[in-house]
């Protein structure tokens, strides 16, 4: 059989139809449950958190879900990222070790605590942190690793905690895209002193933004509660201010919708989860399409999903590919439309923190890191390499055939012409 033409050399498209979106409620989940407690918030007339219930029911029910003491709610993931990096109480100039696949927030709340970041490279197939290359990178300066839980799917967190503590470091696990997802059936962010979510539109539960740390060292969850409140004393104990930390409360608007947002957090993973490992298990039996990989150790919450090639096997190279998915109307693209390790942008190149300066990266306080791009072919290998779709909890069984036919009529086609 003569395979289907396809869209890129002017045959019908796979589908014209929008996708669900994260960007409208196509793909949200929000409804009477969010309108209510919205409701009793502007029926209290308290708006702040000092003096309405909904932030701190948010954090407690929070911390009780990840089995941990201590929440605290925050204005965005990079609010909860400084937020914990504040408390570490680092100098300035002291290392930071962390990925070149993430979002600028991670790296944000490294360089505004005066801190160095440190690129180790990832695993190509999962673009999550190799725990080998954190090894390498380790100088006498690395105070901490900085991990990112990414696309849903937890890093191993075995071998980062035996790193951590082979070399006294702190560990701050960045799980804004990773809310629900477990190692070893073991929540992401309560394996390190912090674990750092973010509640922007596009994660799995989402107030527009916001953000939520939680913590289960005592004194280290004290200071983190200081620094996002301006190191204010709430308890009424009268204790002077002794540092300077940030406003980066949450209000109880948000905080209404936070909670209403937790409490349908599994029928929003098991939403999400039911339709893409349908797609994994589609693409399974499609040749030339290879499924990403999840550790069998891993619950990925599917964030976005992801996928590469094999180009002998397919017949084609990753630009053709990538062509053919665009014209299709597929939602599949190369990761990153930046196309490399984060580390790559000029603010690190030209080491842009502060004013004219080269501060933290100069001496006497630090050492003049330089960022190559050499120095990370797995994470170059996987930005050329991996294709995701952003995922979301409006995704029915129907898109995921559409998707998966898409597939198959561009691998047919290609195959064909070996
Ligand atoms: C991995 C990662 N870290 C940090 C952030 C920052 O979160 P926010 O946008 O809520 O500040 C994001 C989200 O954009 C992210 O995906």
């Amino acid at each position: 059989m003569t395979p289907e033409e396809l869209a890129v050399n002017g045959g019908p498209k796979t589908r014209e139809k929008p996708w669900p979106t994260i960007a409208d409620a196509s793909g949200r989940d929000f409804g009477e449950e969010e309108m209510e407690l919205l409701r009793q918030v502007m029926q209290s007339g308290s708006l702040g958190y000092m003096y309405g219930s909904m932030v701190k029911q948010f954090e407690q029910e929070f911390a009780a879900r990840h089995g941990v003491p201590f929440a605290c709610a925050v204005s965005s993931g990079t609010a909860a990222l400084h937020t914990a990096m504040g408390a570490l109480l680092l100098e300035p100039g002291d290392e930071v070790i962390t990925t070149p696949v993430t979002d600028i927030g991670s790296i944000i709340a490294i360089v505004q605590c005066n801190c160095i970041p440190v690129f180790a490279d990832v695993d190509p197939m999962t673009m999550l942190i190799d725990p080998k290359s954190i090894r390498e990178r380790i100088t006498g300066r690395t105070r901490a690793l900085l991990v990112v839980h990414l696309l849903g799917q937890p890093c191993n967190m075995d071998e980062i905690m035996a790193i951590a503590q082979e070399h006294d470091l702190f560990v701050i696990e960045d799980c804004a895209q990773s809310h629900d997802a477990k190692w070893d059936g073991k929540d992401a962010g309560t394996f390190g002193h912090f674990g750092c979510f973010s509640l922007q539109q596009s994660k799995q539960i989402t107030t527009g933004d916001g953000g939520i740390v939680v913590s289960s060292a005592p004194d280290l969850a004290d200071e983190a509660y200081r620094f996002h409140d301006k190191y204010y004393d709430r308890t009424g104990g009268g204790r002077p201010v002794d540092r300077f930390g940030m406003n980066y409360r949450m209000s109880e608007l948000v905080g209404a919708v936070a909670l209403a947002q937790l409490r349908k957090l599994d029928r929003i993973i098991g939403r999400r989860s039911e339709t893409a490992e349908a797609l994994m298990a589609g693409i399974d039996e499609i040749p030339g399409i290879v499924r990403a990989k999840v550790h069998p150790k891993a619950t990925h919450t599917w964030w976005r999903v992801a996928c590469t090639i094999d180009e002998d096997e397919l017949g084609a190279d990753a630009k053709t590919f990538t062509r053919a998915v665009v014209a299709e109307g597929l939602p599949l693209r190369v990761h990153t439309a930046r196309g490399e390790p984060i580390c790559m942008a000029p603010a690190f190149q030209n080491y842009a923190a502060y004013g004219s300066s080269e501060f933290p990266w100069e001496p006497p306080y630090g050492r003049r890191v330089v960022y190559r791009l050499e120095d990370y072919p797995n994470t170059n290998w996987a930005m050329e390499n991996v294709w995701t779709a952003s995922w979301n909890e409006g995704f029915t069984l129907e898109d995921v055939d559409d998707i998966l036919r898409g597939l198959r009529k561009i691998s047919d086609y290609y195959r064909s012409r070996r």
